[in-house]
């Protein structure tokens, strides 16, 4: 299959009130449908906020030691199934790829906003990881992978996009319903683990750390080291299981996948007004919540 002649740029449109493409809701019904298991662990992100870095350091954490060829002989989009894309040219469709799942706990990604999240998970209690990225970065990041990725709308330029990402008019909606939407949820089920990029960064020990504790696994100082080793940027870069390079349509001469993996590179797009635009839209949009985001650390 050429993923050139059979995927092409959606279009975006209102779904239940979300920025969709029909990449992610044309298996609406299955994936609604979805029969989650208890053990099963969900990790959410909104796009471009660290899904593929905590899907790693998840799956090293679960397999690491029993199955280590799995990290250099399966792509981490098929260790780590995107429950709700629907590409069948290219042979893409989370829900056969979650159930052909042979592995115990099953690692699901998402980016649907919470409301969106089937049903059977909540009623299994299954545990939640949930990474969110500051606005700015997370901007930033989403653009240069619009620009790069063919199953997405077209980025346009850079003023445009800034406009759109304020409007909530991007895939999977708004930024900043989707971050307080999950911060939300956590009060009242307490099987999220909200963790931020900001902290990655800072400290992936610590946050390795962290997750540990919230699944119960106590690896040894030895394993989490080397775990630790593993995920850094310009490993998994290098690590064609890890860096999208065998995913189709996707245009690593324009933007690669594993792009930079900063906190602050937003100062490097975003001008003197638009930060000031920014900054007033967000304390508007923000001023009920008690989340707190890191832009430099
Ligand atoms: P940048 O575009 O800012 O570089 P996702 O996996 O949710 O699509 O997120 C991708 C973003 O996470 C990209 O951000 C990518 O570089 C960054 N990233 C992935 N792995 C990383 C790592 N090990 N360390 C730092 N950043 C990482």
């Amino acid at each position: 299959l050429d993923p050139d002649k059979t995927i092409s740029r959606p279009e975006l449109f209102d779904f239940h009130g979300v920025s969709m493409t029909h990449y992610f809701t044309d298996n609406w019904e299955a994936v609604q449908n979805f029969p989650a298991r208890p053990d099963d662990i969900l990790i959410a992100t909104y796009p471009k906020a660290g899904t593929t870095w905590v899907s790693c350091i998840l799956d090293l954490l679960y397999f690491g030691q029993t199955s280590p060829e799995r990290q250099t002989s399966i792509p981490i989009h098929e260790r780590v199934p995107f429950l709700e894309i629907f590409a069948p040219s290219v042979a893409l469709v989370g829900t056969d790829q979650a159930e052909k799942l042979p592995t115990t706990p099953r690692l699901i990604k998402t980016h649907f906003p919470v409301q969106f999240v089937p049903k059977s998970f909540w009623e299994q209690n299954c545990r939640m990881v949930y990474v969110a990225r500051n606005a700015k970065d997370n901007m930033v990041s989403y653009f240069h992978f619009d620009r790069m990725v063919k199953v997405q709308p077209e980025a346009g330029d850079w003023k445009d996009y800034f406009q759109r990402f304020i409007k909530g008019k991007m895939v999977f909606g708004s930024w900043y319903d989707h971050v307080s939407g999950w911060w939300k949820k956590k009060q009242t089920y307490s099987n999220i683990h909200y963790m931020f990029f900001e902290d990655l960064v800072e400290d992936t020990g610590r946050e390795i750390d962290k997750l540990c504790s919230f699944l119960g696994l106590s690896p040894s100082a030895e394993v989490k080291k080397q775990i630790t080793g593993e995920v850094q940027f310009d490993t998994m870069k290098k690590n064609s299981m890890a860096n999208y390079s065998t995913f189709p349509a996707m245009d690593f001469k324009i933007s690669p996948f594993m792009r930079k993996g900063k906190v602050g590179d937003w100062k490097n797009h975003f001008t003197v007004a638009q930060n000031e635009e920014f900054d007033e839209d967000y304390r508007k949009k923000m001023k009920d919540s008690t989340l707190q985001f890191r832009s430099e650390i």
